[in-house]
């Protein structure tokens, strides 16, 4: 009995001390407790209970897995090396097309918060209707009583219908505007920044593509989604519950193209990471930083740091969620998707860790990389 137990906590220590060391490799396959790569792309994490869970895309292969066939496939880790499969937290539903989360629909950046107060799950995600193309613009909403599901559809929407964003002035308001102006002329610019798709969309509600959550230390929750044809984003609080929109909301980097947000706070600052749009191509990825989450916001530019071509592809991926690492002082993981459209199985992830040059995040290219890597 004694030698069972010893041998026990031997084998422990020793699956502790291999874990520990194992290193990240990004753009490598990301194997899971059995042997298969994650399948959890445009991936949002949750720290709870001493674990930390990913939700993300589960792809198929072909060109056929960027619809969603499967749903949202969720993994668990202590240590953010070793990853146990837990299977798929929301299902497509098969056998009614008119539903909106139907298979074959487009149901991306599915991103995961606990509401303490409730004791919900729940997960906003972006969803386009099936045969629509990218038309629809919505979010949508699922919830669950566990974390690792199953999650239940809610609703889907843009958000925000007949509010007018905290940072649109009574003179914005009143503007009109020629709606059948080529967006991409200097006065469609112009009309754009200054809030046409706002006023479009007033009635309808705003339109909700790449998203992320942000829950800051007073529990209080952000929905952030590029919005306005992708030119604008939008950082709206969410009700209490989580399970709706405030109206309270504000437009950031006005016709700037912003897409793939991630939020992260660092001694009371907020940051972003963002990546212009070019589909499923990688483009140079942006930062910024605020004193409010609300703005305003300041861009601080380009984080990646490298190769020119590292640098202009934000070595080849797009962001998709930033990692606060548990248990470790001012320790962040960038977390990115690479992108493989042909085959959208085969995506890969990049996770670097976010390194800082005085009040900027920076990141930088390491083939391998050790969680200690972090250690201040
Ligand atoms: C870029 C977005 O970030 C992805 O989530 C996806 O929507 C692709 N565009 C589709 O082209």
């Amino acid at each position: 009995m004694k030698i069972t137990y010893l041998v026990f906590i031997a084998l422990w220590i020793f699956g502790c001390t291999v874990s520990k060391n194992k290193q990240i490799e990004p753009g490598k396959i990301l194997p899971d407790n059995n042997g298969i790569h994650i399948n959890a792309h445009g991936a949002g994490f949750l720290y709870h209970k001493g674990m930390y869970y990913m939700f993300g895309e589960h792809k198929i292969e072909g060109k056929k897995g960027n619809s969603a066939q499967v749903g949202v496939h969720c993994y668990s880790s202590e240590n953010l090396i070793d990853w146990k499969d837990e299977g798929i937290a929301l299902k497509v539903i098969e056998g009614n097309s008119d539903h909106p989360i139907t298979k074959g629909c487009v149901l991306e950046r599915p991103k995961v918060i606990y509401n303490q107060r409730t004791k919900q799950f729940v997960m906003w995600f972006h969803l386009e209707l099936k045969g629509q193309g990218y038309k629809a613009a919505q979010t949508g909403l699922a919830v669950s009583q566990s974390i690792t599901g199953p999650y239940s559809y809610v609703k889907s929407l843009r958000p925000n219908a007949g509010h007018w964003p905290i940072n649109f002035s009574e003179e914005q308001k009143k503007k009109e505007y020629d709606y059948s102006i080529n967006r991409w002329s200097e006065e469609g610019r112009e009309a754009v920044v200054s809030g046409m798709f706002v006023k479009r969309d007033l009635k309808g509600g705003q339109m909700s593509r790449d998203m992320t959550l942000f829950v800051d230390d007073d529990a209080k929750a952000y929905h952030i989604a590029a919005s306005e044809e992708n030119g604008t984003l939008h950082i709206r609080e969410l009700a209490d519950d989580y399970l709706d929109f405030t109206g309270k909301y504000v437009r950031v980097f006005p016709e700037e193209s912003n897409e793939a947000p991630a939020i992260f706070k660092r001694h009371g600052k907020y940051y972003m990471i963002s990546s212009g749009c070019t589909g499923w191509k990688p483009n140079p990825a942006r930062s910024a930083m605020a004193q409010n989450i609300m703005g305003p916001w300041e861009a601080l530019g380009n984080p990646c740091r490298g190769t020119e071509e590292q640098v202009k592809t934000t070595f080849h991926s797009q962001s998709t969620y930033v990692i606060p690492v548990h248990g470790k002082e001012d320790a962040f993981i960038y977390c990115g998707d690479r992108w493989r459209p042909e085959n959208a199985i085969d995506g890969r992830y990049v996770w670097l860790p976010i390194e800082f040059e005085g009040d900027k995040p920076i990141i930088k290219w390491y083939d391998k990389w050790n969680l200690s890597q972090l250690d201040n």
